[in-house]
Order: structure tokens, then C-alpha cells, then sequence
């Protein structure tokens, strides 16, 4: 039987997504309160890290050391596949040995070929093209701040990039409004765009995206593999940090989200992410709970994660 991958938010249905995120919230209220729960004793995950990590990484180790598994970290320069060992037999050796495999790639079709030939769940720890755990936390992270997400409005200031397109699939599966403001040339992909054309509006006016906003999303302007563009980058997103004056433009109620690493004075004024209205702390430690989760309905499908 193929094994279900987690490599773009569309791999799950809204319902599992929902359901996700309610175990995720349940997990995160054990955690706290000290439950042991190991459904996955015995079980290893391995992590492939083309590019660097300090959420995806730390979460994802630990979350699996809570769930009672194992896991192993692995650099570019510590296995053969940045010494021309195809993906796919990387793929069908390493899902022989381990439970399930996350991957953080350059290329997204390099998580893709992974997944195609491995005989266990593939999880997209962040590509050029996606980064769905990022969303799972942000969601999860909206609703226990504010309640249901269906029926909303985010507003995405700045680059149209890996986190932007996941934001864009999130609005489809999970049924809110998401407006998009970039400068010219720094769209997300068109064909993701075009998935979504009922719930996505662009627009190069980040005033008009913010206006009534209840959410209201940055990210850096140059993503790893753009370091080289940074100066060209600073330059074109002029009038694109979100400071306390396009704030005021969201919804009083609005929240601030970032990813992170946030680069304060770039596409984030200081008074904004460490302001009242800034969730992206809740974020961060939700990249825990929300992948817990998510191992949880990859690897123990029996388990609690099902039985709601
Ligand atoms: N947000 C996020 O994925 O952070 P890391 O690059 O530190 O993993
Ligand atoms: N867009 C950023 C996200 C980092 C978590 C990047 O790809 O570098």
C-alpha cells in the first residue's frame, strides 16, 4: 500500500486538517500538563536538511523524543546524496530503515521523487515552492487566539514566496480570504494562484490589503538560496514593512503573523512583532504540537489521532 506524504497542505482533505489541528491543540494541553504519551516508541524518523533550521528542526526532535520515538539528523554532507547518489534509491534505502522521512530541499521536485519511491510518509519540512508544517502551526495558532478561521480575511505583505503559496492553499482548504500584496514581479506562482482564484486577490498596495485584515502576514524579503539578491530585494520592497501604521489599517482585533527568523527594520517594524498584536511567539512552539500531530496521523493511525 503507498504511503500517505504530507508535501503540500492539499495532501490532506479540510476535514483531516481540522481534525489535525484539533489533536494538535489537545497535544499541546498534555504537554503542558505532563502526559506521557508514546505511541511511537520504536519508531525512528530521519531528516534530511539541505538548508539551515532552528524551529523546523528543534521542533520536529523533539516532538518526535516526546511521542517516545527516535530521529536522526542528516547534512548534505553526511549522506551520498550530495555525492550524486539518486534521489530515488536514497529514497527506497532509507524508507527500508526508518519510519518516516522530513526533508527540507531546494527543489520541491526533489521531495516529490523522494516520496515516490519511499515506502513510508515523506514530510515536506520546507521546499523553494511550499512550506506547509509552517502552516499547520499558523492556523492552529489563529484559532486559539481568535476562533474559527472559515469566513475571514488574512493579508499577506511582502514576497510571494514558499510560506505566501502555502498560505495560498491553506485559504482553500480551510475557507478564508487571502489578499496578497506584493511589488511587481515577486507574485506568488500563477498556477497556484490560479487554484485559487475564488478566496486569492492580488494586488501591489499593501494599504489596501491590510484595510479590515484580520490577520495580517509577513516573511523575509530574500528566502535562503536569495542571498545573492538581498540588495536588489531591499530596494524593490520599499514600502513594504509592516509597521504600526499599516496595523492600524487591519481589523482592531487583527493579529501579527511571521514564520521566522524576522528581520526587524525590514519587512517588520520592532514595535509590530514584539507589540501586542504579535502571535508569532504562539507560532513558533505550535510548529511543535502541530507536527506531533502530524506524526501522530502518519505513523499511528490507530491511535487517538482517529478515534474523534
Ligand atoms: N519558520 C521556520 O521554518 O523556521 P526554521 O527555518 O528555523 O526552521
Ligand atoms: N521564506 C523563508 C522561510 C523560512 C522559514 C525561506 O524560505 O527562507
Amino acid at each position: 500500500m503507498k504511503p500517505r506524504h504530507f508535501l503540500t497542505l492539499l495532501d490532506l482533505s479540510s476535514a483531516e486538517l481540522e481534525q489535525l489541528l484539533g489533536r494538535a491543540i489537545e497535544l499541546k494541553a498534555m504537554h503542558r500538563r505532563g502526559a506521557a504519551h508514546i505511541p511511537l516508541r520504536q519508531r525512528t524518523m530521519a531528516m534530511i536538511f539541505e538548508k539551515s533550521s532552528t524551529r523546523t528542526r528543534v521542533s520536529f526532535e523533539a516532538g518526535m523524543s516526546q511521542l517516545g520515538g527516535s530521529s536522526l539528523f542528516l547534512s548534505p554532507r553526511d549522506t551520498h546524496l550530495g555525492r550524486g547518489e539518486p534521489i530515488e534509491d536514497t529514497a527506497r534505502v532509507m524508507s527500508r530503515m526508518v519510519d518516516v522521512i522530513v526533508i527540507r530541499a531546494y527543489e520541491h521536485e526533489m521531495v516529490v521523487r523522494f516520496a515516490e519511491h519511499s515506502r513510508v510518509p515523506v514530510i515536506n519540512a520546507l521546499t523553494d515552492l511550499y512550506h506547509p508544517c509552517q502552516l499547520l502551526a499558523d492556523i492552529q495558532t489563529y484559532v486559539e487566539a481568535r476562533g474559527p478561521i472559515a469566513g475571514r480575511t488574512a493579508a499577506w505583505i511582502g514576497d510571494g514566496n514558499n510560506v505566501c503559496n502555502s498560505w495560498i492553499n491553506a485559504a482553500r482548504r480551510f475557507g478564508f480570504k487571502l489578499i496578497i500584496a506584493t511589488p511587481a514581479g515577486y507574485e506568488p506562482v500563477a498556477d497556484i494562484v490560479a487554484t485559487a482564484s475564488d478566496c486569492v486577490t492580488l494586488t501591489h498596495d499593501p494599504r489596501a490589503a491590510a484595510q479590515g485584515a484580520d490577520i495580517v502576514i509577513t516573511d523575509t524579503w530574500a528566502s535562503m538560496g536569495q542571498e545573492d539578491e538581498k540588495a536588489q530585494r531591499l530596494k524593490d520592497f520599499s514600502g513594504y514593512m509592516v509597521d504600526s501604521k499599516l496595523m492600524r489599517l487591519a481589523h482592531k482585533d487583527a493579529v501579527f503573523m511571521h514564520c521566522l527568523p524576522a528581520y526587524r527594520g525590514y519587512e517588520v517594524d520592532a514595535a509590530v512583532i514584539d507589540g501586542p498584536q504579535s502571535v508569532v511567539w504562539d507560532e513558533a512552539e505550535n510548529r511543535l504540537h502541530a507536527q506531533k500531530a502530524l506524526l501522530e496521523f502518519l505513523l499511528a493511525p490507530t491511535g487517538a489521532c482517529r478515534e474523534h
